[in-house]
C-alpha cells in the first residue's frame, strides 16, 4: 500500500520515518531541525559522536523513545547535495530498504522534500524510491524443504509531500513496474534448466501475453522446419526437449508500424555441445537465457505501463546438448535468412539461435533491432561484471540506447565493428559465414556475426555474459541474477 499524504502528516503516529541528510549545512536542513528540536538536540549529539552519518549510502537508525510521532527515524546519508542524481538516489535507497526489511518494519513514512534537489525532482525521487523498494530486498525463490522464514514485506509506505499528487502516483506506478520487471527477469534466470525448458519459457510467455493482452505466437519444431530456421534447429538437434521460437507483440499505436524488435537469447542450458565446455564452465549455464529474461522483463514493464509504441519480442529458445543426433563442428547449415553457415564451434550456439530470431523479427516488421544475450566469455574478460558490451551498425541508434542505459543506471560500453571483423566472419571456403573465427576478439566476432543478419536494419547488440549475474550481494539486490537490461530496454521504449 502506497499513500501520498501532505507533509503535515509527519506528526502522525508511525513505526518509522525516513529522511535524507546531505553533507552541506547538515544543521540547517528543515526536517532535520524539526526532529532535532523534538529530540532536544539529540540528533546534533549523535552526529558529533559519529552515530549519524550523512555519507553517501550510510543508513542511521535512531530510537525516539516516544519523543516523536515515529518510533524510529531512519536517516539516509546522501553525500554531497550537488553530486546527487536520480541514479545515485536509487542506489542509496537500496541499503535503506534492505535495512527496513531486516528490521521487519512494515509501516514507514518518507519525507520526500529531503530527497529533492535541483537535479532530482520529486517525481524522480519517487520513481527511485519505489523501484529500489521492489528490487533491493528481493529474495529468490528456492527449493529448500526446510522452513526458512520468508522475508517480511513492508505493508504500508507513505510519501509525505505537498507536490502534485497525480504526478507522484504515476511515478510510484512507474518505479514499481520497472522494479517488478527486473525481478521477473531475475526469477527466470534463477530457474534451473530442468524446470525451465524452452516449452516452459513459452508457457510463461503465453501467460504474460494473456495477462497484458499481447498477441503471442509460439512456433514449434515443425513450423520452424517449414520456415527454414536451420540455425536455431541445428542448436536444438541433440536435444530431447523441443525448441520454441517465442514471439510477443505489443501494439500501442493504431497501425503496426515503427516497430522495435527486442530479441533475447533463450538458451535454457548450454553444455557447449560437441565443442564441450570444461566441467567448471558448464555450471551456471542455466543462466544462458538471461537475454530472453531481460526481454520478458521489459515486456512485463511495457505491459504494465502501456506506452504508445509498437514492440515485437522474439525469443529463440532451446538447450544446447550432446547426443548422436547433435550438430557437429564442420556442419554447414542454412539459416532463415538463406545465408549458409559453417559451424566451427558448437559452443558458439547463441549467435546461431539469434541469427534466425533477428531475421524473424524483421518478418514481423521490426524496423529497429536490439538483441540481448549472454553471448561470450570474451566480454567478461574485456569489461567485467558491471559493464555490458555493446555493438551497433548505426551510431545514432546506439546513442539512444546509451542514453536509456544511463537513465536506468545499467552501464554499457561500445565495442568496435568494422570491415576487418566483417571479413573474419565471412571467411570460409565452404559457406557464406562461419560461426567462430577463433579466440581473438571473440566478443566482437560474435556481434559481427549477428550484424550479418541485422543487415540494413538499425541494430544494437548487448552482450550481458558478465553483467547478468552478481557474484555477491549489492546495493540494489542479492547475489545471483541481476535482471540487467530489462530496465534499459523498457526505458528506451517508454521514452520514444
Ligand atoms: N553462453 C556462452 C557465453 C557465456 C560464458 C555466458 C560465460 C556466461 C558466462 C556462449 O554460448 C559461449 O559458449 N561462448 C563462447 C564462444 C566461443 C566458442 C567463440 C565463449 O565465450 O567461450
Ligand atoms: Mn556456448
Ligand atoms: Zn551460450
Amino acid at each position: 500500500m502506497f499513500n501520498i499524504l501532505p507533509t503535515t502528516e509527519m506528526f502522525s503516529e508511525t513505526e518509522a520515518i525516513v529522511f535524507g541528510l546531505y553533507h552541506e549545512n547538515k544543521n540547517h536542513q528543515p526536517v532535520y531541525e524539526q526532529f532535532n528540536d523534538a529530540l532536544d538536540g539529540a540528533l546534533d549529539q549523535y552526529i558529533q559522536d559519529g552515530d549519524i552519518s550523512n555519507d553517501f549510502k550510510q543508513i542511521s537508525k535512531i530510537y525516539t523513545l516516544n519523543q516523536t510521532s515515529a518510533k524510529r527515524i531512519y536517516i539516509v546519508g546522501l553525500g554531497k547535495k550537488k553530486d546527487l542524481t536520480p541514479q545515485r538516489l536509487k542506489t542509496a535507497f537500496g541499503p535503506l530498504f534492505k535495512q527496513l526489511q531486516k528490521d521487519q518494519v512494515n509501516e514507514v513514512s518518507f519525507i520526500l522534500d529531503s530527497f529533492q534537489t535541483d537535479a532530482v525532482s520529486s517525481v524522480q525521487a519517487t520513481e527511485a524510491l519505489s523501484e529500489a523498494m521492489v528490487i533491493a530486498p528481493f529474495q529468490f525463490e528456492h527449493f529448500k524443504t526446510s522452513n526458512e522464514k520468508p522475508g517480511v514485506k513492508i505493508e504500508s509506505v507513505s510519501l509525505l509531500s505537498d507536490e502534485n499528487k497525480g504526478a507522484l502516483e504515476k511515478a510510484v506506478d512507474k518505479g514499481y513496474a520497472l522494479g517488478y520487471g527486473v525481478n521477473t527477469a531475475r526469477h527466470l534466470v534463477q530457474m534451473p534448466g530442468n524446470l525451465l525448458t524452452a516449452t516452459d519459457l513459452a508457457e510463461y510467455s503465453k501467460t504474460m501475453a494473456t495477462d497484458y493482452g499481447f498477441e503471442c505466437e509460439i512456433l514449434d519444431k515443425e513450423e520452424m522446419e517449414e520456415l527454414g530456421m536451420g540455425a536455431l534447429l541445428a542448436v536444438n538437434q541433440g536435444s530431447t526437449e523441443p525448441p520454441k521460437m517465442i514471439v510477443m507483440k505489443y501494439q500501442g499505436k493504431d497501425e503496426w508500424e515503427d516497430v522495435v524488435g527486442l530479441v533475447g537469447k533463450g538458451i535454457t542450458f548450454d553444455t557447449g555441445g560437441y565443442s564441450l565446455k570444461p566441467k567448471d564452465g558448464i555450471v551456471g549455464m542455466k543462466g544462458d537465457m538471461g537475454g530472453a529474461a531481460a526481454v520478458l522483463g521489459a515486456m512485463d514493464i511495457i505491459g504494465r505501463l502501456k506506452p504508445k509504441q509498437n514492440v515485437v519480442a522474439v525469443i529463440p529458445s532451446t538447450d544446447n546438448m550432446i547426443s548422436g543426433s547433435a550438430f557437429k563442428p564442420d556442419d554447414v547449415i542454412t539459416s532463415l535468412s538463406g545465408k549458409t553457415i559453417e559451424v566451427l564451434n558448437t559452443d558458439a550456439e547463441g549467435r546461431l539461435a539469434l541469427a534466425d530470431a533477428l531475421t524473424y523479427a524483421k518478418h514481423h516488421k521490426a524496423e529497429k533491432l536490439i538483441d540481448v544475450a549472454t553471448l561470450t566469455g570474451g566480454v567478461v574478460v574485456a569489461l567485467g561484471d558491471w559493464v555490458t558490451g555493446a555493438m551497433t551498425n548505426n551510431q545514432e541508434f546506439f546513442s539512444e540506447i546509451d542514453a536509456s542505459s544511463k537513465v536506468a543506471d545499467e552501464p554499457i560500453w561500445q565495442l568496435p565493428y568494422n570491415d576487418i571483423y566483417k571479413d573474419k566472419v565471412r571467411s570460409t571456403p565452404i559457406a557464406d559465414l562461419n560461426n567462430s573465427p577463433g579466440r581473438k576478439a571473440h566478443a566482437i566476432m560474435a556481434g559481427s556475426f549477428l550484424a550479418e543478419f541485422a543487415e540494413q536494419t538499425p541494430w544494437v547488440h548487448l552482450d550481458i555474459a558478465g553483467t547478468s549475474n552478481a557474484e555477491a550481494d549489492y546495493d540494489l539486490g542479492p547475489k545471483g541474477p541481476t535482471g540487467v537490461m530489462a530496465n534499459t530496454l523498457a526505458t528506451y521504449i517508454l521514452n520514444l
